[in-house]
């Protein structure tokens, strides 16, 4: 039997076996980055156990008080202080993914091959998933004009916004947007709200008036994204160091021209393609950030009315019961509007307490326990419920070679065994987690990518005292197959924009233009119902 493979339902299963060659607007390819490395095998056995290890125990539920607003736990005691990337970061990976990759017909239970699928994003940082197919092909999304796009209802909460509004939807609750991922959970559907605001914004400020417009300020709109992906999701990620060795012109503030790009292993011949060593491996990091609850605003349980607010603020990702969780593809209540300063620096949070950022849980061999039991919603019912399973198991579908020869084809130190561990990146934990090898024999000197990705990043942690972000096999990967994704694309702000700056105006203090900036912008839109 075929397994029906996440968002099946959506797209049906249109299999691209004789389409490697076929261009069509939201169609790309996938691909092979090492293509000599032979494929690693393991039993799906030992995968699930290893799946099983790499899901944590539930957390136990902490008292939330006036005094304490307990802090989520893995960020409490001696890690404490542990500078962590900010919740937001997640969203925004999921919704940069959703703009690139899209597979819904790959199978978990047969070999794929890669060079067959099609990818059914345009493996470009387009927005595709926000635009849709346009204006003319999809005049519902767009307003009167032509130009700016569609909201939602009012949303309320966020005390920093008060024209925060939900997607547009259907009268059954479905949201109608570009790409339906992006309503999977409240945060990346605010988060892509929160783009079309933006993209209202810069209609505003560009003095917007009929379709005739629409083509500039789509541009202007994507390069100010292009911008914010290289300079702050991608510098945030894989680090500032790993980032200026892939574009020296950084280091340079010179032009890229000047100082070309140094991609070593992403070298796509003609088209670019999505290879799955990013797909199915690297750009999967996300999952290990994922908290297993967010506070969405400042919302106290007692202005929502619930009787000496014995309510937990913190809204869970998954619940038994759907109408308390931020489980998405539907409509949620009125009052659960995103602050975003909750999940980004927008530069004056204070350190502890309701109104902090939120961290991301850290990048390491962990995955919070509600992933081990994905809702109905999200893989529409299909076997094998645990997110880190799935991921392992496309792994082996994929054919994807071990981390240990993705890391000695790229000349980087292999980690030996004895430091392959799977667990949390506590640091009182570490050395009881367990070793890799002690899950199965079949993992010695032959690690899954996936994992071997996120062990990097977990003995990062070990090592110092940054935040911890992707390793060196791991921010290479995801690294060059961005800026690589960028060159290929005549259009984007790399190839065409080579002396191109954010807009004067859309600087933040610090001169610079990232997701707080944009966000700041989108805040400022006209509103558009
Ligand atoms: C609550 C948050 C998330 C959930 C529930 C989720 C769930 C899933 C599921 C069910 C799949 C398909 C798995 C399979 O059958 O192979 C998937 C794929 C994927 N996820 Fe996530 N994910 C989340 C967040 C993220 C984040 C934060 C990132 C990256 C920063 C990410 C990156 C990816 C990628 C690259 C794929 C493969 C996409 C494709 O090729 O079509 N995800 N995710």
């Amino acid at each position: 039997m075929e397994i029906p493979t996440p968002f099946h339902r959506i797209h049906g299963t249109v299999r691209g076996l004789d389409s490697a060659g076929r261009s069509s607007q939201f169609e790309g390819r996938f691909g092979r980055m090492f293509r000599a490395l032979p494929a690693a095998t393991f039993s799906p056995a030992a995968l699930h156990d290893l799946a099983g290890k790499i899901t944590a125990e539930p957390e136990p539920p902490t008292e939330v008080t006036p005094e304490t607003d307990a802090d989520d736990e893995e960020n409490a005691g001696p890690d404490r202080k542990h500078p962590a990337i900010s919740a937001g970061y997640t969203y925004w990976g999921q919704f940069i993914d959703h703009d690139l990759t899209f597979d819904p017909a790959s199978s978990l239970q047969k070999t794929d091959d890669p060079d067959a699928l099609v990818d059914f994003r345009t493996p470009r940082f387009d927005l595709d998933n926000i635009y849709g197919r346009g204006p003319d092909d999809q005049p519902y999304m767009y307003a009167d004009d032509g130009v700016r796009l569609r909201l939602g209802r009012q949303l309320t909460g966020n005390k920093r916004d008060s024209l925060s509004r939900d997607l547009p939807r259907t009268a059954a609750g479905r949201a109608i947007i570009g790409d339906p991922r992006n309503d999977e959970n409240v945060i990346v559907s605010q988060l892509q709200a929160t783009f079309l605001r933006f993209h209202n914004r810069v209609a505003d400020v560009l003095k917007a008036r009929t379709p005739d417009d629409f083509a500039e300020v789509q541009r202007t709109v994507r390069w100010h994204y292009q911008w914010a992906v290289v300079n702050d999701f991608l510098k945030t990620i894989i680090g500032e160091t790993l980032l200026k060795e892939i574009l020296p012109h950084l280091a340079q503030n010179g032009s890229i021209v000047n100082f070309p790009p140094n991609l070593r292993f992403y070298k796509p011949r003609k088209e670019s393609f999505i290879p799955v060593e990013f797909s199915v491996a690297a750009y999967r990091f996300g999952h290990s950030m994922v908290r297993p609850q967010y506070r969405l605003n400042e919302i106290t349980p007692e202005q929502e009315g619930h009787p000496e607010g014995k309510v937990d603020p913190r809204l869970p990702i998954f619940s038994s019961d759907g109408s308390l969780s931020l489980v998405g593809f539907k409509e949620f209540p009125s009052t659960w509007a995103v602050d975003w300063s909750l999940f980004f620096d927008m530069g004056d949070a204070p350190e502890f307490g309701k109104k902090r950022v939120q961290p991301a849980y850290k990048i390491d061999t962990s995955l919070v326990n509600p992933l081990g039991k994905l809702p109905d919603s999200v893989i529409g019912g299909a076997a094998f419920p645990a997110l880190a399973e799935r991921n392992l198991l496309r792994g082996l579908r994929m054919q994807l070679p071990s981390g240990q020869a993705v890391a000695c084809a790229m000349g980087i130190p292999v980690i030996p065994d004895e430091q392959l561990r799977v667990g949390k990146a506590n640091e009182e934990d570490f050395e009881k987690n367990p070793l890799l090898v002690s899950i199965s024999k079949e993992f010695e000197g032959n690690a899954p990518l996936w994992y071997y990705v996120l062990a990097e990043s977990q003995l990062a942690f070990k090592n110092d005292k940054t935040p911890i972000r992707l390793g060196p096999v791991g921010g290479r990967i995801v690294g060059e197959v961005f800026v690589g994704l960028m060159l290929h694309d005549s259009h984007s702000v790399l190839s065409q924009g080579k002396c191109w700056k954010p807009r004067q105006d859309f600087l933040g203090k610090t001169g610079n233009f990232g997701i707080a900036e944009l966000i700041a912008q989108a805040l400022k839109a006209k509103d558009v119902v």
